[in-house]
């Protein structure tokens, strides 16, 4: 094993600290097959950003494992129903949870590919108006403000993340889709359930769980179903209304809208996309201010760096490590032959730490500018909920800097073992 290049992302180690893993993997093999992800690594900004443009390089990830289970079922349908008939009994069972699940996933615009993203991502567009993100702003400041007067009546050490950073993306993204304030838990506990069904996999006590997370994906499944009935007879200011409007003049929409059941997908997809994400966003730039007390105190001192703050918090420390492509052709990249039916990971907390691309990577420095990093990926599937993200992150984090002065770290973070996303289990602060 001597001389071998550390590959595995999921190790404590590279979970703690990835930056010295990716370092590594740049310099040494760029695009490099790691026989434990059993997909290709890609690790340059310059090889990720040609891979977002690269048509070979496929989203639609989901609708083949759905095609396979209901193949499967039907298959055992078949062979029960068979055995059935000839016992006189009826055959037909209905899908299973996992199943429904995958088929409301399967419609999200994240894992598919043109012409189907292009619609999706159209109609969506109106719901991210810059006009109807704008008007958040004093919301958002509100929701931080409440989290937070909550979080000062405590003391001693706390949980910046379960107080804070995590109450507060599920809310934005209800009140967002005009759900009573009193739904607001139901949402995360969703926004869980979704994570642990889309990424979860093995363990017994992690089937059960995941079981549990079927059963209340399925109430999710209903309770969108009603507030997207509610909206069809009753449209208002908020998200989901906007989704379901049709522009006049775009005769090609009008035509075409969102059906209620990619309306439903929509909503969770929201969810799914705008919650954890939002939450590490916040967490992870709290953590990288604390860790660099000069520039805490110059972002205290002079709140007007917050734009340029957000974008290298951002690309410094962002909350997701890796997302996923299927390769659909035979494509090249850095030289590598990449084939069909291979994985690839694009490793963006890896590109934007490139010196090629960025002076002093691995120095915070909150008035970098320009800062073409790609926490929000690039291309076709580019965050369509980017300006809402940085518009939270800037709230939470200028808030939190203004409002919690004596801010400290209380105990070293313990960060998740996850590949997609960089995330801590706690952040416990004192103030
Ligand atoms: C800091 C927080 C966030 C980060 C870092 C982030 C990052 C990303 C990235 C990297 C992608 C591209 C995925 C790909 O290419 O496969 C993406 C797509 C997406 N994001 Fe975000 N996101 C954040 C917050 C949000 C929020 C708040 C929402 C909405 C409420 C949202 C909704 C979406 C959607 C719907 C897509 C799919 C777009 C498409 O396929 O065209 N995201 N996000």
């Amino acid at each position: 094993m001597t001389g071998a290049i550390a590959d595995d992302l999921l190790t404590a180690q590279a979970s703690a600290d990835p930056y010295a893993v990716f370092d590594a993997l740049r310099r040494e093999d760029p695009v490099h097959w790691s026989g434990p992800h059993r997909a290709w690594l890609v690790t340059r900004y310059a090889d990720v950003s040609a891979a977002f443009a690269d048509k070979a390089l496929s989203n639609d990830r989901v609708r083949p494992v759905l095609a396979k289970q209901r193949e499967e079922r039907e298959r055992n349908e078949n062979q029960h129903g068979a055995r059935r008939a000839e016992a006189g009994g009826d055959d037909g069972r209905p899908a299973s949870a996992s199943e429904r699940v995958l088929a409301l996933m399967s419609g999200w615009m994240v894992v598919s590919d043109p012409p189907v993203h292009t619609r999706l991502r159209k109609l969506a567009a109106g719901a991210f108006k810059g006009q109807r993100i704008a008007v958040m702003d004093a919301r958002i400041t509100a929701l931080v403000d409440e989290l937070l007067d909550g979080f000062l009546r405590g003391s001693g050490e706390q949980d910046l993340i379960s107080e804070v950073a995590y109450p507060l993306p599920a809310t934005v993204i209800a009140t967002m889709l005009g759900a009573p304030p009193s739904d607001r838990d139901l949402f995360r506990e969703w926004s869980d359930e979704l994570a642990l069904v889309a990424f979860g996999t093995g363990g017994a006590a992690r089937a059960e769980r995941h079981e549990r997370a079927l059963r209340g994906l399925n109430e999710m499944d209903a309770y969108f179903r009603g507030l997207v009935a509610q909206r069809r007879a009753e449209p208002g200011e908020d998200m989901l209304s906007a989704m379901m409007s049709t522009d006049e003049s775009d005769t090609q929409t009008s035509r075409d809208g969102l059906s209620d059941d990619e309306l439903v997908a929509m909503c969770a997809l929201l969810l799914f996309a705008g919650h954890e994400t939002t939450t590490n966003s916040i967490a992870n730039a709290t953590l990288a201010l604390l860790r660099d007390p000069a520039a805490l105190a110059a972002l205290r001192e002079d709140p007007s760096l917050l734009n340029t703050a957000v974008e290298e918090l951002l690309r410094y420390d962002g909350p997701i490590k890796v997302i996923n492509r299927w390769v659909v052709a035979e494509t090249e990249l850095a030289g590598r032959t990449i084939l069909p039916g291979e994985r690839v990971h694009l490793v963006l907390a890896s590109a934007d730490r490139d010196p090629d691309k960025f002076a002093d990577p691995d120095t915070l420095d909150l008035t970098r500018s320009p800062n073409p990093h790609v926490a929000f990926g690039k291309g076709i599937h580019a965050c369509i909920g980017a300006q809402l993200a940085r518009m939270e992150t800037r709230i939470a984090v200028g808030r939190i800097v203004e409002r919690l002065p004596g801010l400290a770290l209380a105990r070293e973070p313990v960060w998740k073992d996850a590949l997609a996303s960089r995330s801590m289990e706690t952040l416990v602060v004192t103030h």
